[in-house]
């Protein structure tokens, strides 16, 4: 499965639902939608009122992620604010495995996010009930920055581990997408690509979105 996920972080927040709906009528498979509280991160973006706007008029998949310190105080109201998806940092995490318990629980799909730094292997022990693995391409807080080419790396030793392993996870990769480097992605191994700042700063976002996608074939 091959999925590009706009996010919404770079979007015009003056005009949110023009953007929402570019994405409802585009190739985009997804809405990446990135939550941080300025503790975790230095940055803070938006919480429960982006959400509720989102949760009515997007028509598309809702993939929350999650940038915040103890994320599992906030499961459940994410599940009823609409999230299909809710990927957590395994940085954030001290019970990481009753956290993806309790996301499924609540009837979402579980994803782990990891920061460039931390080696996929700490992963391992979890990854059998992981429906989704964000690996980080750049340092999460902020859209526009350059891609860290170690990923590739990352990406290619997880696919083979989620091989060996015959399980269905996907691979999202977020940060630092570029229509240079979607190719590369989507071969290592890719299943989702997130893109803020090519897709909302190119001319046509609509047709930038079909362009990474094609880059999957
Ligand atoms: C970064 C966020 C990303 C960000 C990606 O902390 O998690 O999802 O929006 O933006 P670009 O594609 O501009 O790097
Ligand atoms: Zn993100």
């Amino acid at each position: 499965m091959k999925i590009i996920a706009p996010s919404i972080l770079s979007a015009n927040f003056g005009n949110l639902n023009q953007d929402i709906d570019m994405i409802n009528q585009s190739e985009a498979q997804w809405f990446h939608v990135d939550v941080m509280d300025g503790v975790f991160v230095p940055n803070i973006s938006f919480g429960f009122p982006v959400m509720k706007s989102l949760q009515k008029r997007a028509e598309k998949t809702l993939d929350v992620h999650l940038m915040i310190v103890q994320p599992e105080r906030y499961i459940e109201d994410f599940a009823h604010a609409g999230a299909n998806i809710l990927t957590v940092h395994i940085e954030a995490s001290t019970h990481l495995h009753r956290s993806l318990q309790q996301i499924k629980a609540a009837g979402m799909k579980a994803g782990v996010a990891l920061n460039p730094h931390t080696p996929i292997s700490s992963l391992f022990d979890v990854l059998d009930d992981v429906d989704l693995v964000c690996l980080m391409s750049v340092n999460p807080g902020f859209g526009g920055q350059k891609f860290i080419p170690n990923t590739i790396n990352k990406i290619k030793a997880l696919k083979t581990e989620i091989e060996n392993r015959g399980l269905n996870t996907l691979i999202e990769i977020d940060g630092g997408v570029t229509l240079d480097n979607a190719q590369t992605l989507f071969h290592a191994g890719a299943n989702v690509l997130v893109a803020g700042n090519t897709v909302f700063s190119a001319e046509n976002p609509s047709d930038t979105i079909s362009q990474l996608l094609a880059l999957s074939k």
